[in-house]
C-alpha cells in the first residue's frame, strides 16, 4: 500500500462559530481558534478542518459564501486568518479549508450579476430555467425542504438551489466558472493552506435534462437525487480540478459525498484516478433513517453498523482510502447516539473512539468529541437556530406528517444543533466560550463536561484520545493493516482484527450497557500479546481468549 502523510494524520474539525469567541459578541472567531492552538497541539492532532470562514450572510452558517476570498465579518479579518495559519504551522498543525462550490450565496456578486438580466455575462454561471405550465421547471425537492427552484421576478425565470433559496447552485457546465473556481483554490493554496474539504462535491454535475424526480405518496415534491448525485460529468470535473490545482501541490483532499457506495468511492479516491484522497460516506450515519429520513428514526441493530463499516473497510482495502468519523457539524453527538451519555458517558465515549480510530482510514475528531460532549434537548423550537431543523419542523409539522412531540424528539436525537452548541471550555458562565450572549445556548451539562476538568483528570476522555493519536504514530499496523470482522452476528460486541506482516491487532468493543462474555474465535494465531489501550482496569494475568467485557468496555491487543 502507498504510504502518505494524510493517511497517517488525525484531523480535528472546528466549527468556528461555536469554538471560541475572543471579542464577546457571542460568536466564535479566528482569534479564538488561534488562542486554542496549544490545546490542539496537546491533543496531538495533525490537521484542522476549518468549517467555512468566508464572507457570508449566514443563511446556513457560512455554507452560503458571498466572497470566496474574504473573511466573514463576525470571524475577523484577513490578518487574523494569516495569524491563525502561521500559529497552526508553528505548532506543526496543517489547515484544511472547507470549499463550498456546489453553490454560493445569493449575495455573491456573481449571482447578483447573473440574475440582473438574461444577457448578463454571468447568466450561465448559475442554473436558470423557465417555468413549466406556470410551475417550477421540475418537481425536485430541496435538501432543506420545499421546491429546489426559486422564481425570480427580474427575468421571470427560476434558479436551482439544492439547499436553501439563498444558496443558488453554480453551473459547472460553464468553463469560465470552473476556471474561476480553480483560480480561487490556487490563491488559497499559494497563501499556504494545506488542503480542502469539499462540500457536497458529488452534487456539482447535474443531469442537464433535469428529469422529474421520484414522487413518494403524499409528498409535494419529488426526489431528484439520482439526477444530481454522482452526475454525468462529475469525474471529468474532478479530474480537471486535480490537473489544474490539486496535482500541483502536496495537499490533503476529502470530498463530502452523500449517497456514495464503496464502488463509487473507489472512482473518487482510487490511486490512479487523480481525483481526491478520500470521501465522507454517509451509510453509517443513515442507520435508522425512516420515511422522513432522519426525522423518523427506526430501530437498528449493532450488526447493521458492523456490516456497513465492514463493507467500507473491505471495499477500499485494495484501492482508495476511508475517512473515519462518528461526528461532524451536521450530526448528533456520537456518545448520545451510539453510546450512553448518562451512566456510561466516559466509558462509551472511549469505546467509540477506540472502535473508530483502530479502523483503516484517516480519523476525524469533531470539536468537543474529545471531552465527550453530548446532545442537547432544548424544550422549545425557538431555541434552535439551524435552517435545516427549522425548515423541516415547519414542513413536517404543518403537513401533519409528524406531530410536534415526534418532531421535537427527532430534533433532540438527530438535529444538527446538537453538534453546534458552544464548545465547553470550563465551568464558568457560558462554559468559557464567550463573555457575551452566545448565538446558541450552551449545553446545560457544561459544569460536568468541560475541557478544564478533562485536562485535570488523567483518566479523562481527552487523554484517551491523546493516547489513541499517539499509538497511531507508533504502530504502522493502525494505519496500514488490513481489517477483518470477527463475531459477525454478535449484537453487543463489535470486534475485528487488523493484520500487517506478522502482526495482528485485536480490537474488542462492547456496544452495550450490559456485561457480556468475549470468546476469541479459532484461527487467530499468536505467540505473545500486549494490551495497547483499554478503558477499564485489566488484571495483568487475565486471559483475553475468554473474559467478561464490562458495559462499553474496549480493549486493543497487539498479537505477534
Ligand atoms: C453540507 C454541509 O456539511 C452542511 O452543513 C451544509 O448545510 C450543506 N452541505 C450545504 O452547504
Amino acid at each position: 500500500m502507498n504510504q502518505s502523510w494524510w493517511k497517517e494524520s488525525v484531523i480535528y474539525q472546528i466549527y468556528p462559530r461555536s469554538f471560541k469567541d475572543s471579542n464577546g459578541d457571542g460568536i466564535g472567531d479566528l482569534k479564538g481558534i488561534t488562542s486554542k492552538m496549544e490545546y490542539l497541539r496537546t491533543l496531538g492532532i495533525d490537521v484542522i478542518w476549518l468549517s467555512p470562514i468566508y464572507k457570508s450572510p449566514n443563511d446556513d452558517n457560512g455554507y452560503d459564501i458571498s466572497d470566496y476570498q474574504d473573511i466573514m465579518d463576525e470571524f475577523g479579518t484577513t490578518e487574523d486568518f494569516d495569524e491563525l495559519l502561521e500559529t497552526a504551522h508553528q505548532n506543526g498543525i496543517k489547515i484544511m479549508m472547507d470549499l463550498v462550490v456546489n453553490h454560493s450565496s445569493d449575495e455573491h456578486s456573481w449571482f447578483i450579476e447573473s440574475k440582473s438580466s438574461k444577457d448578463s455575462k454571468k447568466r450561465d454561471w448559475y442554473i436558470w430555467k423557465p417555468g413549466k405550465n406556470g410551475k417550477e421547471p421540475n418537481n425536485w425537492e430541496a435538501c432543506f425542504k420545499g421546491s429546489a427552484w426559486e422564481y425570480d421576478e427580474t427575468t421571470e425565470e427560476y434558479y436551482l438551489h439544492l439547499f436553501s433559496k439563498k444558496q443558488p447552485d453554480l453551473n459547472w457546465e460553464n468553463p469560465s466558472l470552473r476556471k474561476e473556481i480553480y483560480n480561487m483554490m490556487t490563491w488559497w493554496v499559494e497563501k499556504g493552506i494545506d488542503g480542502f474539504r469539499m462540500d457536497v462535491i458529488n452534487f456539482i454535475s447535474k443531469d442537464t435534462r433535469f428529469p422529474e424526480g421520484e414522487l413518494f405518496e403524499g409528498k409535494l415534491y419529488g426526489n431528484g437525487s439520482k439526477y444530481y448525485m454522482n452526475g454525468p460529468r462529475i469525474h471529468e470535473f474532478l479530474q480537471e480540478m486535480n490537473k489544474e490545482v490539486l496535482s500541483k501541490y502536496d495537499i490533503i483532499t476529502v470530498g463530502e459525498t452523500p449517497g456514495v457506495t464503496p464502488e463509487e468511492a473507489k472512482l473518487y479516491t482510487g490511486h490512479n484516478r487523480n481525483e481526491l484522497n478520500m470521501v465522507f460516506q454517509f451509510e453509517h450515519m443513515g442507520l435508522g433513517d425512516g420515511i422522513e429520513g432522519k426525522w423518523s428514526n427506526q430501530p437498528w441493530k449493532l450488526s447493521d453498523l458492523k456490516q456497513t463499516m465492514t463493507r467500507w473497510q473491505k471495499g477500499l482495502e485494495e484501492d482508495g482510502w476511508n475517512s473515519l468519523y462518528w461526528n461532524n457539524h451536521d450530526q448528533p453527538r456520537v456518545v448520545s447516539r451510539f453510546g450512553n451519555d448518562q451512566e456510561y458517558r466516559v466509558e462509551s465515549a472511549k469505546m467509540l473512539a477506540t472502535c473508530l480510530h483502530m479502523m483503516q482510514g484517516t480519523p476525524y475528531i469533531y470539536q468537543g468529541e474529545e471531552i465527550g460532549m453530548t446532545n442537547v434537548a432544548f424544550e422549545s423550537i425557538d431555541q434552535y437556530k439551524d435552517i435545516e431543523t427549522l425548515n423541516a419542523y415547519k414542513d413536517l409539522v404543518s403537513e401533519q406528517r409528524l406531530s410536534r412531540e415526534e418532531m421535537m424528539k427527532a430534533i433532540h436525537d438527530r438535529g444538527r444543533d446538537n453538534a453546534r452548541t458552544p464548545m465547553q471550555w470550563d465551568n464558568t458562565t457560558n462554559a468559557g466560550f464567550t463573555t457575551g450572549t452566545p448565538w446558541i445556548e450552551v449545553n446545560p451539562n457544561y459544569k460536568e463536561v468541560n475541557v478544564e476538568k478533562s485536562l485535570k483528570d488523567k483518566d479523562s476522555i481527552f487523554y484517551y484520545y491523546q493516547k489513541l493519536i499517539h499509538l497511531r504514530k507508533e504502530h504502522d499496523i493502525i494505519v496500514y493493516g488490513s481489517y477483518d470482522l470477527i463475531l459477525d452476528n454478535d449484537e453487543q460486541i463489535y470486534a475485528y482484527t487488523r493484520s500487517l506482516h506478522d502482526e495482528k491487532l485485536l480490537v474488542i468493543c462492547n456496544f452495550s450497557s450490559e456485561s457480556t462474555t468475549f470468546t476469541l474465535p479459532n484461527g487467530i494465531d499468536y505467540t505473545s500479546s500486549n494490551l495497547l489501550i483499554h478503558n477499564y482496569e485489566v488484571n495483568s494475568n487475565e486471559s483475553f481468549t475468554e473474559f467478561v467485557l464490562k458495559p462499553f468496555e474496549a480493549r486493543v491487543y497487539k498479537l505477534q
